[in-house]
Order: C-alpha cells, then structure tokens, then sequence
C-alpha cells in the first residue's frame, strides 16, 4: 500500500471500526453510573489514608496477579515450587512478590546479625564475612534472569499444562544489588591449584553446586537487594549466589560457605539431579549454561483475543549466552516468520521484551515465537532437541512452545508434530 493521506485516514478508521469496537468474546461487567459523562463513585467521597497500608500493595483488583503452583508438582509446601505470572507482567522486571520460588527445604529464617559468609578451602587467607562486611566492597546493580533447568520440564513428553504460568513460569527477571566474587576474592586470594568452588547453602535441604573457577571469576555475585530492596526470606535472604545465564540450582540461596578445591565436589545436585538421561543410558552432567528461549505471555492460555482487529502480540526472551539478537513469531505453526520489535534495554543474560502487532480476523492461529542470542544460536523445536537427547529429560527446555488460537479467541497450548 502507497502512504498518502488518504490510505492512512483510510487505515485509522479501520482501525477505529474493526479494532475497538467489534467485541468477540469480552462480556461487558462495567457499572453504567460510572461511565461517562457520570461522576462515578469514587470521585464524592475522600479515598484511603496514606498510613493505612505502610508497605503497599497491588490494588484489589489485581488480586489475580499471584504465583501459582501445580497440585502434583508439590511434594510438600517445603519442598515446592510455584510459578511466575508471566502473562500478567509489563516491561522486564519481575516485582519480588511474583518471583517463582523453589526451595527443597523451606524457606531458611536468618536474623542478618548472625549471618555469615564462609570463604575456605584453596585460598591464601581463610576468611569469614558479615553483611556488613560485604557491603564494604564496591557495589554492582545488574539485571539477570533466573530460570529453574526444570522449566518446562513436563512439556517434554507433549502439551502437558495449558499456561503460560506453567510452562515458563520458573524464570524471573530481577534487578540485584551485591558485590563481584573476583573482588571479594581479591581479600582472601587464590591458591594456584584452585580450580572449583563448593556452593553451600545453609537451608535445611543441604544445597550445595561445583562452579567452575573461570565462572565465579567471570560474572558471578553475592548480593543482598533485589529490586531494590532487600532480598525477600523466598530468595534467599540475607545472601544469595547469582550465577548469571547458569540454571538456577546454582544460584545458592541463603549462602553460607564457598569453598576452593582443585576438582568438581559431585554433589547430588549435580550427579543424580539436573542432569539430562540419553537414550544409551547415559547422562549428560554439568550442562549449566540456559540457552536462548521466549514465550509469547499474550495471547497465551490465560489471555485469549478478546477483540478481532489490531491485537498486540506480547512476549519475554532471554539466552544464557548473552544478548537476544532477535524473536521471530509465526502465527501460522512455523510456515511464515515476522520479527518482533525487541523493546530496551535489552542486557545480557537479561530478559527482553518484544511486541508484534498484528490483525486478527477471527481466524485459527498457530502461534510461536523463535529467540535467536548474539551468538547466532537459534531457539529449537522440541523435536531436534529430542534428536540428540532422547525423550527421558526432565531439565533444559529450551524448545519453541505452540499456542492455539480457536475462532472464538481462546487460546490452548499444544504441540505439533
Ligand atoms: N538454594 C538453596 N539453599 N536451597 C534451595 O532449595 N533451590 C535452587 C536455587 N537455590 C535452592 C537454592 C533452585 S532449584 C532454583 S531454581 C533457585 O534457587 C530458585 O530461586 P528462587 O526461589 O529465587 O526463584
Ligand atoms: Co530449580
């Protein structure tokens, strides 16, 4: 179409008659005397006082807007895990009450007066840090995304959870506050031999990771805020180990100890969990890096198409590898590509956010999304990842998720193929 005046007056009133008016699905629940030209009720009376809620909170009727977890996923409230509402959230930032949590000991209660950090093992000086002692050193504020290896972990054997929350809910986006290990390391030193740290955690589950040297050097923090406050109990209050790109199991929540040793510690988390199974019955260990995976958070499951016209397609991506380069959609099951506009900032091993409007005439739509990092790696399908692993993963799903849309705009998660 040529641009001229005509053709977009043309297009706005289009858009005018088709995009906002035409209702598919949406029942409308509006109270009449509060639509204008009513004054409506809220206006005559004077509203809350600013001291009744010190802290704050959504308002009510966002109370929706929560974790959620899956009954059969839950072998108790101790050992747990709930999800993220990613098709409720805006922008990148995850806010601290949304964060999914998975504790496999509860949720350590610490008085920061008697935390401590332990540093031991292969270093020249054996030291122990309080919080206080931490933030003594130069401080760094960084955005990194957290996502379990488990994360869509139950879509491995078909289209298992109709969610958006469910199936990528196990990431978070979070903005922290603490100090570069290599600094802190520069106080105790490092013997030559040390090649590997113990991460302990000092929860009743015993969690302890190997993390390479070369790692912990490279990008790896210990910090106390997250979103600019402190760190909340769920996420490790008052420390935590973030571990940038890795999967969240590394990132030791309540730390108390890392320890230098010249080999890996093979700890059950890394031996007999969060490995991948293959199909000659061996398993891949210490597979840690997240590669590049994006979700379309609306339409999803729980967001179908309330309108035919001009929708606004919505998504998260993110690599553990570095940046997103760029998300591709296809609304047609993988047969036509269009890439989505990446929003900024767009930040290493951060997610990013990525729109793509387009018009909806009432019509079935296969909807997928394909991440591509800065490395050129390119999201897969399920398919090419069961190729090389098998089908007996449970960890490291990274494959392109395919939404449904039906004529009446509901929308289901299924797979193809
Ligand atoms: N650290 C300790 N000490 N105890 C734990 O149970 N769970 C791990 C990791 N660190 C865990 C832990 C797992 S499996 C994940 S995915 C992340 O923490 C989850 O972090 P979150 O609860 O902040 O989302
Ligand atoms: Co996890």
């Amino acid at each position: 179409m040529k641009f001229s005046r005509r053709n977009l007056i043309k297009s706005l009133a289009a858009l005018g008659s088709v995009g906002f008016s035409t209702k598919v699905l949406a029942q409308d629940k509006s109270n009449p005397n509060n639509l204008p030209p009513n004054l409506p009720e809220w206006t005559p009376d004077l509203g809350a006082g600013v001291d009744e809620n010190p802290y704050g909170s959504p308002s009510e009727f966002e109370s929706n807007v929560i974790r959620r977890n899956v009954p059969w996923l839950t072998a108790s409230s101790q050992s747990s895990v709930n999800f993220t509402p990613l098709q409720d959230l805006e922008g990148i930032v995850t806010p601290n009450g949304l964060c999914f949590e998975r504790h496999h000991g509860g949720v350590a209660e610490i008085n920061p007066t008697d935390y401590r950090l332990m540093v031991n093992g292969l270093v020249n000086r054996e030291m122990i840090f309080s919080i206080e002692d931490l933030k003594r050193f130069p401080q760094v504020n960084k955005f990194y995304f957290l996502e379990c290896a488990a994360n869509g972990g139950m879509e491995w054997k078909g289209a298992q959870l109709n969610g958006c929350q469910y199936t990528f809910g196990m990431v978070h986006n979070v903005q922290y506050t603490g100090v570069k290990l290599s600094d802190l390391l520069r106080e105790t030193g490092l013997k030559p031999k040390a090649k590997w740290v113990l991460a302990e955690g000092s929860d009743t589950s015993g969690m302890t990771r190997s993390i390479p040297i070369e790692k912990i050097l490279d990008d790896c923090l210990i910090v106390w805020a997250m979103n600019g406050e402190a760190l909340r109990p769920e996420q490790g209050y008052p420390a935590r180990l973030v571990v940038p790109g890795w999967e969240g199991n590394m990132w030791i929540k309540w730390i108390r100890r890392l320890e230098f040793g010249d080999k890996p510690y093979m700890t059950r988390e890394e031996t007999s969990k969060y490995t991948d199974l293959l199909t000659d019955g061996k398993a891949r260990m210490f597979t840690w890096v997240m590669e590049a995976k994006s979700v379309v958070t609306s339409p999803s499951p729980e967001k179908p198409i309330l309108y035919k016209g001009t929708q606004q397609l919505r998504g998260l991506a993110w690599s553990g590898k570095g940046k997103i380069k760029r998300v591709d959609v296809s609304l047609d099951g993988g047969k036509n590509w269009r890439t989505a506009q990446l929003h900024a900032p767009i930040m290493t091993k951060s997610l990013v956010r990525f729109t793509l409007p387009f018009e909806w005439r009432g019509e079935e739509l296969l909807i997928q999304s394909r991440a591509m990092d800065e490395t050129g790696y390119v999201q897969p399908y399920i398919q090419d990842l069961q190729k090389i692993r098998g089908k007996n993963s449970i960890y490291h799903n990274n494959s392109i998720a395919t939404w449904l849309v039906s004529k009446s705009g509901k929308v289901d998660n299924v797979r193809l193929g």
